[in-house]
């Protein structure tokens, strides 16, 4: 049996390869998935989610969508990264199985509650979700072993100068997470960074001869044009898929111990994440903080799965 996984996710192209990875490596066992509003709005995330789980034929996986806007904020989706659709670029013409009939929220309650051992929330969108289920439902917080996300940055952000889309769009979320106790890793743009999709790796995708491996080529085909004329990338990073990878390999990443908080009040700052890496606040260290990646290891996993 692999590592009980859940993937609260908000597709978008990247969150699409943390979606086929956590789905196609034995070493984990995904025992579902929650949609959240992010990159689009929840009922595009979730149609996302459903058609890359039929894409790879994963029948046996529930869906469930979640909060359909941040717990304070609005939602600004990123519709110039992923497109109208959340996930622009190929014709996903696969028959869509409707998601589970519950909230994201209460199918983690039933996931982590019927699960024999801990499991590892991966989350890769804003925390909306995993926020309200550890307000809603305390008494499952012993059995989570751990919540690994990807967003934040020990440097600066992409969405505003310090801070990261996932951590913008909900900071109270994230704050509620980053204050709850739980063992939590944080991936960050200053790892995702390294793991850029360059015309090798989408050559790679393409060569795997798979319609999957041919999706995800158009996929980061599109997603590097947006992150071109957005951000002036000359190749894409696929953030999400790397949150996913350190579970499965923990090798992969270099983790450091450290205080990690929100900034919930800052005019210019809101939503960034203030990491301590030199111990100058004097708090405790909450987070695993990734700061470095193994990039050749990482595509040799990403690209294993197509
Ligand atoms: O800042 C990058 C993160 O925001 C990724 O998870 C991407 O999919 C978006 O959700
Ligand atoms: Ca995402």
């Amino acid at each position: 049996m692999g590592i009980p996984v859940i993937l609260d996710c908000d597709p978008g192209h990247d969150d699409a390869l943390a979606l086929l990875l956590a789905a196609g490596d034995d070493r984990l066992d995904l025992l579902g998935v929650t949609t959240v509003a992010g990159n689009q709005t929840l009922d595009k995330t979730t149609r996302n989610a459903l058609r890359i789980l039929a894409l790879a034929g994963v029948t046996d996986v529930p869906v469930a969508a979640g909060c359909e806007r941040p717990l304070v904020g609005d939602l600004e989706v990123a519709a110039d990264i992923h497109g109208s659709t959340g996930l622009d670029g190929p014709e996903l013409d696969v028959p869509m199985p409707p998601s589970a009939d519950v909230h994201a929220v209460e199918l983690m309650r039933r996931l982590v509650t019927g699960s024999p051992e801990p499991v590892t929330l991966i989350a890769t969108g804003p925390l909306t979700n995993v926020a309200m289920l550890l307000r809603t439902h305390a008494s499952v917080l012993p059995l989570i072993k751990r919540i690994v996300f990807m967003g934040g940055s020990t440097e600066r952000g992409n969405t505003t100068p310090y801070g990261e889309f996932n951590i913008v769009t909900d900071p109270e979320a994230a704050d509620i997470v980053l204050r709850s106790g739980l063992p939590i890793t944080m991936i960050g743009l200053n790892v995702t960074h390294q793991a850029r999709a360059t015309p090798s790796v989408i050559a790679g995708f393409r060569d795997k001869g798979s319609r999957i491996g041919a999706i995800c080529a158009e996929l980061m085909t599109f997603f590097a044009g947006t992150y071109l004329r957005v951000f002036g990338f000359e190749d894409p990073p696929v953030h999400d898929p790397v949150a996913v990878a350190a579970v499965i390999d923990p090798s992969l990443v270099t983790l450091i111990p450290a205080p990690v908080v929100v900034e919930l009040a800052g005019v210019h700052t809101r939503g960034a994440t203030v990491v301590d890496l030199h111990g100058r606040t004097g708090l405790p260290a909450n987070v695993d903080v990734a700061v470095g990646l193994e990039v050749a290891g990482f595509w040799r996993l990403m690209t294993s799965v197509l």
